[in-house]
């Protein structure tokens, strides 16, 4: 019977420490992580509030910004894809201004609810024609065969926040490169590493970080349990021959204040001033989501 990830308890890390045949299941059962049974955990936890507020506000002024660039230039509207794209904020607010959107997610529960926010948009654009969007439930893995018909390729892959819930993040690059036109940009936001450690020394976890098999409970906690570090996927930009265009830093400062005062009670505030430092260096670094924006070498 194969063994799923989310029945070992990783509480009792020492015991896995220890244990090199725990450790030897837990590295051949590590799979995909489907959203299917938290879909309406995930849409409360992560943007029922300000911190998705402020996620989608980075997002959108770094993707939005350049796609009406991308689309003046080429004269049209833009062919993109979204992988692992859960709720599809993005994607959707980008169908609304006219390019043609495919958004695919291995959770059916999850593309539920971003095809009840599409219609909602859908309803509320009416005036400007319906939204083109084509949806796929599928791992992305086998997005491949089932757009082998589509000879177009894609002019902007988005990819946020999927590398730290696959088995194998390394291996959607070699997607990117087969359904990436030349002219193409990619989108990717990953969970940074580097801000679990700073948001402890903050907090004072000490003994949180002394334990280095410290595994978040993945049943309910969305605090990913194999983040990519930002050095890794530039090693990988550089091995598929892409350049940065741009990288912010999501949630530069937000989630480190325990005291909630001045500024902090004013959201507005908040969001005008995570999208300053998401810019500037060293600030953005320390974001809790790291967003590269990057496109071939030519
Ligand atoms: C943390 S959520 C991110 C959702 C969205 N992109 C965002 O930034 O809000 C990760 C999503 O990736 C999906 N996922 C996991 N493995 C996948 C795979 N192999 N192919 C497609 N989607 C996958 C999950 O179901 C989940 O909806």
């Amino acid at each position: 019977m194969p063994i799923n990830p989310q029945d070992i308890n990783h509480n009792d890390a020492a015991d896995s420490t220890e244990n090199p045949t725990i450790q030897a299941i837990e590295k051949v059962a590590r799979s995909d992580r489907s959203f299917d049974a938290i879909a309406d955990h995930f849409e409360k936890k992560v943007y029922g509030g300000l911190k998705g507020d402020i996620r989608l506000a980075v997002l959108r002024r770094d993707i939005f910004d350049y796609s009406k660039q991308l689309s003046q230039t080429l004269g049209r509207p833009l062919r993109i894809l979204d992988v692992g794209a859960g709720l599809a904020q993005i994607a959707i607010e980008l169908a609304t201004q006219g390019h043609t959107l495919v958004i695919n997610d291995i959770s059916a529960n999850m593309l539920e609810k971003a095809k009840a926010s599409a219609m909602q948009c859908g309803e509320l654009f009416e005036s400007k024609g319906k939204l083109d969007i084509t949806w796929y439930v599928c791992p992305y893995q086998e997005l491949e065969k089932n757009l082998a018909e589509q000879t177009e390729k894609f002019d902007l892959i988005m990819c946020h926040a999927l590398f730290e819930w696959l088995a194998e993040p390394a291996k959607v690059m070699d997607f990117f490169d087969q359904q990436l036109s030349d002219n193409g940009a990619i989108s990717l936001c990953f969970y940074n590493p580097a801000s679990f450690d700073y948001r402890n020394l903050i907090m004072g976890n000490f003994n949180l970080l002394d334990n280095t098999d410290y595994k978040a409970d993945n049943k309910k906690s969305l605090t990913p349990n194999h983040p990519v570090a930002k050095e890794e996927v530039e090693s990988w930009l550089e091995v598929h021959h892409y350049h940065t265009v741009l990288a912010s830093g999501l949630r530069v400062f937000h989630d480190y204040s325990p005291l909630k005062r001045g500024g902090h009670n004013d959201p507005e505030a908040v969001i005008r001033m995570e999208l300053r430092y998401s810019q500037l260096e060293p600030y953005k670094w320390l974001g809790r989501y790291l967003h590269i924006l990057a496109t071939r070498k030519n």
